[in-house]
């Protein structure tokens, strides 16, 4: 994740001339941005650009990513009266671009490799939506979640709903596989996952799983959530640094892996990043079912060298 972006001179080369929304928004700026990582790294898979707030704008939050400070909805929903105004859009309707570019790209990726798809998860979201932007406590977020469980219910419905018709027309358009990010989930304990977030994470799992492609579920800081985000679905759990991989696969039994390298490692000597990479390839096991990847995204202060390194190693390691 974030295996385009600004670690990469190609891509702050484009940045200069266009905002990241516009990148997102032109079809062919994104397939151009998402080839970027694949033309220069020997990665396995391509991975969308997009942004997982894109949905929120046709909804009815426009938002923008102001310089220095990230995202920011310009009208924070955080009445009954502003959650029954969203609309839940068909993908269609407001998101076409991201399925052009889809098209585009499986042209352009064919023979090379496969095109991963994503969307956000309705918390984290929802934390966007009504923080409007980033958080530490997701204080505002929390209050509404415990003071006005009908009207977080309903927020959750819609979200969900939008997510799912959105990863289901991202496979219709082509997408071999979709991730669901649920970045910020770990900000909550098991209970109030179990409670106020993971039926509306099963039921888009469940009607994205049908399609019948891979589907990776995501999260960062959630060692303590692992049984229940898999019970909530998905073929794949995404698991962060914080728990080792040897943990996580005994914990996890019938579904497959992804993680879970410290993006900070890619800071690290190289001898103490190959020794890093070896530790989590021998974690992960000899049995099917892991993909390497980092535990959540590259910095933009990364070298694109140390990201090279990594995956070349990645496939010494695991050459059959
Ligand atoms: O290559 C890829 O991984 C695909 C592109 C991608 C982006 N965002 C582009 C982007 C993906 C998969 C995302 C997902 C995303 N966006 C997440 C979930 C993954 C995660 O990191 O947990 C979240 C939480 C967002 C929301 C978001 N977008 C934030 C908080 C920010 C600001 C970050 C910052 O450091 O300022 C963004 C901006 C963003 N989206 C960038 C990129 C490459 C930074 C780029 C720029 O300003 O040019």
């Amino acid at each position: 994740m974030r295996q385009a972006g600004r670690y990469m001179a190609e891509y702050r080369a484009l940045r200069e001339k266009h905002t990241l929304l516009e990148l997102c928004r032109t079809p062919e700026l994104a397939v151009e941005v998402t080839l970027q990582p694949v033309r220069a790294l020997p990665v396995d898979a391509a991975i969308l650009f997009a942004d997982i707030l894109l949905p929120l704008e046709p909804m009815g939050a426009p938002f923008e990513f102001a310089k220095g400070e990230g995202p920011v909805v310009h009208d924070p929903v955080r009445t009954p009266a502003q959650i029954d105004a969203l609309r839940v859009i068909e993908p269609e309707e407001g998101l076409g671009y991201v399925l052009e570019a889809i098209k585009l790209l499986r042209k352009e990726l064919e023979g090379r490799c496969p095109l991963i798809g994503f969307a956000g998860a309705p918390f984290t979201l929802a934390s966007y939506l009504i923080e409007g932007g980033k958080s530490t406590h997701f204080q505002r977020t929390r209050t509404m979640m415990y003071r006005e469980p009908a009207a977080w219910n309903t927020l959750m419905q819609k979200l969900s709903e939008v997510v799912a018709r959105f990863l289901c027309a991202q496979i219709d358009a082509g997408a071999q596989a979709v991730q669901l990010f649920d970045s910020w989930v770990g900000s909550l304990g098991p209970d109030d996952y179990r409670d106020y977030v993971m039926p509306h994470v099963a039921s888009i799992l469940q009607r994205v799983g049908a399609k019948g492609v891979p589907v990776i579920h995501f999260g960062t800081g959630t060692a303590t959530l692992l049984e229940l985000q898999r019970e909530a679905g998905g073929t794949v759990l995404g698991v962060d640094w914080r728990t080792p991989l040897d943990q996580a696969r005994a914990r996890l039994p019938g579904v497959a892996v992804q993680g879970n390298l410290d993006p900070m490692l890619l800071f690290a000597p190289r001898e103490v990043l190959a020794a890093r990479v070896a530790r989590v390839v021998e974690q992960a096991g000899s049995a099917p079912g892991h993909i390497f990847n980092l535990g959540h995204g590259i910095t933009p202060e990364t070298s694109v060298d140390a990201v090279k390194f990594v995956a070349d190693h990645v496939h010494a390691l695991t050459a059959r």
